[in-house]
């Protein structure tokens, strides 16, 4: 069972993965578990005190480094005690190395994940200084763009890791359908009715023909990937085959027109 420990000011925003959808029934299943600490529990003074202002001065608040320290190492002790061999500590900030699909299925074939999720204008940079962690720790970024916090960013990741979880999705082969697995942008999906407002389903999908099938949805995720996403097709050989179908996608496109 992998295992997630998260440092977070706002456990209770964590029950919209534990408790909701995909990841609420993974974690029902016993695919993971996620314990939740706070700063807060660990602070070292009556007022519960986690953060102060900024040397230097400047906007916002900075969480105060040994109330993290101390939640941190109990996150990490709680996950040795688990059986975790050395549990991958993540920072989420917007600093870190961008989230993509291969550094999800990394994460998802560790033993043990703990998430530092930061308010506020950030955290006390001496809490990543030599020695005062008993791990190292990695910064994740979920995109380029600023959150008021790293909760939502390390939900996402931990979505993202959990349908990667052998089990978590009903259908057994979707994780391994989904966009970016191969590289490629999904192809367009339909259900019915079979006309909607004058527009039918492509006819391919309609043939009952598992190979036409599949040629026609890897056409189609190779003209949307060029289309919209021309940057992961630069860093994506194609085969001839594939080469061959984004031509006629492009050649059916210029009819179109
Ligand atoms: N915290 C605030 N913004 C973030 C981002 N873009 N990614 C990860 N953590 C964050």
């Amino acid at each position: 069972m992998l295992q997630f420990d998260v440092v977070t000011l706002f456990p209770a925003m964590f029950d919209a993965v534990t408790e909701q959808g995909v990841t609420g029934r993974a974690r029902s299943r016993g695919l993971y578990q996620l314990v939740a600490w706070n700063p807060r529990d660990f602070a070292g003074n009556v007022h519960r005190t986690v953060d102060d202002r900024p040397y230097g001065g400047g906007p916002g608040m900075v969480m105060l480094v040994e109330p993290l320290r101390r939640s941190l190492n109990a996150a990490c002790q709680r996950q040795c005690g688990q059986g975790v061999a050395k549990p991958r500590v993540l920072h989420l900030s917007p600093q870190g190395r961008v989230l993509d699909h291969r550094l999800v299925l990394e994460l998802s074939r560790e033993q043990g994940l703990v998430l530092l999720a930061g308010r506020y204008e950030g955290v006390d940079e001496r809490l990543f200084g030599h020695q005062v962690l008993d791990h190292a720790v990695e910064e994740i970024s979920i995109g380029d763009y600023v959150l008021s916090g790293g909760e939502l960013a390390a939900m996402v990741l931990m979505d993202a890791v959990v349908r990667q979880l052998p089990g978590a999705l009903g259908d057994a082969g979707s994780a391994a359908q989904d966009s970016f697995v191969d590289g490629l942008l999904d192809h367009p999906h339909f259900t019915r009715p079979e006309t909607y407002e004058g527009m039918v389903v492509p006819p391919e999908l309609m043939s009952g023909n598992h190979a036409v099938i599949t040629r026609w949805r890897l056409k189609q995720a190779l003209g949307r990937t060029w289309q919209r996403r021309p940057d992961l097709l630069e860093r994506r050989k194609l085969s001839v085959e594939e080469q061959q179908l984004l031509d006629e996608y492009r050649r059916e496109l210029e009819g179109v027109r």
